[in-house]
């Protein structure tokens, strides 16, 4: 596996040289991801959230099609952890309206990825694990913070 980790006391940062690593530490944290959990995917346009989101469905789903639920603002999947929420909150006009979503439910008991997390206002689950993704030179870096302690695994990478 091509991405390194290095973990200091309130955050890990993963380099990210090329799409296939980024789908690849989807597949990572689809190990450890359980319901319940929410992923907040921060990141200017084009950072790689929905690749992300990509590899993590892939891996739990065995799905290759997972489209950017750009428009429809969430799309659901059946995994044999439970059900998976993927959202994309870009186009959310006001927090409120993600009840008409369904998502305050899905993020009881389902889990949950969300681009543009902000956007949910105080709906954002306060346990939610945070993960920027920013450029870095051709390719991307990714920094997990808010982590449960199985992000110190990712360190032995
Ligand atoms: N580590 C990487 N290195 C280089 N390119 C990458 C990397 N990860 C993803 N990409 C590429 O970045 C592009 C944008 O990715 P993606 O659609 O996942 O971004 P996004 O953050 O979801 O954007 P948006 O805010 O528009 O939803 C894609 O072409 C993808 O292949
Ligand atoms: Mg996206």
């Amino acid at each position: 596996m091509r991405i390194t980790a290095r973990v200091d006391s309130f955050s890990v940062q993963i380099n990210l040289p090329d799409e296939a690593a980024t789908l690849a530490l989807g597949a990572l944290l689809a190990e450890h991801i359980a319901v319940g959990d929410c992923l907040a995917l921060r990141g200017d346009l084009g950072a790689g959230k929905t690749t992300l989101a990509r590899g993590m469905i892939a891996a739990l789903t065995n799905e290759s099609d997972v489209p950017s639920p750009t428009y429809t603002l969430v799309q659901s999947y059946e995994t044999p952890k439970g059900e998976l929420w993927h959202g994309d909150m870009y186009r959310l006009e006001r927090p409120e309206d993600c009840a008409e979503l369904g998502l305050e439910d899905a993020f009881l008991d389902c889990i949950c990825l969300i681009e543009w997390p902000d956007k949910l206002g105080a709906f954002l689950p306060k346990s939610a694990i945070n993960i920027t993704l920013s450029f870095d030179g051709g390719g991307r870096m990714a920094r997990i913070g808010g982590a449960p302690s199985w992000i110190a695994d990712l360190s032995v990478i």
